[in-house]
């Protein structure tokens, strides 16, 4: 990547959409972008910028490898998957919460067997009960995690809730929260210094068009 290039790691899905608002915003030219179809790599006209649009732990991959200059991410991500870079912003879009979830009217703390926990972010659910002194059995599921419950693999859940209306629409209620999530701003550490000029301008224009 050239020294005067800035790129920019994007996370595919949810967050997507409002990134490219906020670009638009910035007065960036989105064109390329919003109409890339089954291209991975936009670049934004006239700004020395490319955006990569990537699955949310690769955001974080690119960013540490310094593949990427900055990264648009979920603190979801960040808190399961650690790693080394700067989270420089709070972007306060793509709020949602981590929330331990049961069957509605389930008690979960009751009885003494080692309960049976289903998510996407082990990490996490690990040191959630962790953090309380409690052993619990992670099973680790890449699609609809609700469906655990409803198939009695898992006894609860700790999953991303935004809206509540999955848990709802599935017979499941939210018992605890456990972190509130937004969409953060993250920037690679040496990045930071060596194009500093260029990523300052570029995280105050964020700033101001938040
Ligand atoms: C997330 C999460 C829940 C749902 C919660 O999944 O895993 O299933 O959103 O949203 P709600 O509270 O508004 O109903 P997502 O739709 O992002 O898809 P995924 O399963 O691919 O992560």
């Amino acid at each position: 990547m050239q020294n005067n290039v800035i790129r920019i790691a994007l996370t595919k899905g949810r967050l997507e959409k409002k990134a490219t608002e906020l670009f638009g915003k910035m007065g960036f030219d989105t064109s390329l972008l919003s109409d890339r179809g089954r291209q991975l790599i936009a670049r934004i006209p006239g700004r020395n910028t490319e955006v990569v649009v990537a699955k949310p732990p690769d955001v974080l991959t690119f960013v540490e490898h310094g593949v990427c200059d900055i990264g648009i991410v979920g603190k979801d991500t960040i808190i399961e998957c650690g790693g080394e870079y700067f989270e420089v912003l709070d972007l306060g879009f793509g709020k949602c919460r981590f929330s331990l979830a049961v069957k509605k009217g389930e008690e979960f703390y009751g009885g003494y067997g080692v309960k049976t926990v289903a998510t996407k972010y082990p990490n996490v659910t690990r040191n959630f009960f962790g953090s309380k002194g409690m052993d619990v059995d992670i099973v680790k599921i890449e699609g609809s995690v609700e469906l655990a419950p409803l198939l009695d693999l898992a006894d609860g859940i700790v999953d991303l809730v935004e809206t509540g209306s999955t848990l709802r629409e599935n017979g499941l209620e939210e018992i605890e929260e456990i972190a509130q999530i937004s969409a953060r701003l993250i920037v690679n550490t040496v990045s930071m210094k060596l194009k500093k000029q260029n990523l300052d301008e570029i995280i105050s224009r964020i700033e101001e068009n938040l």
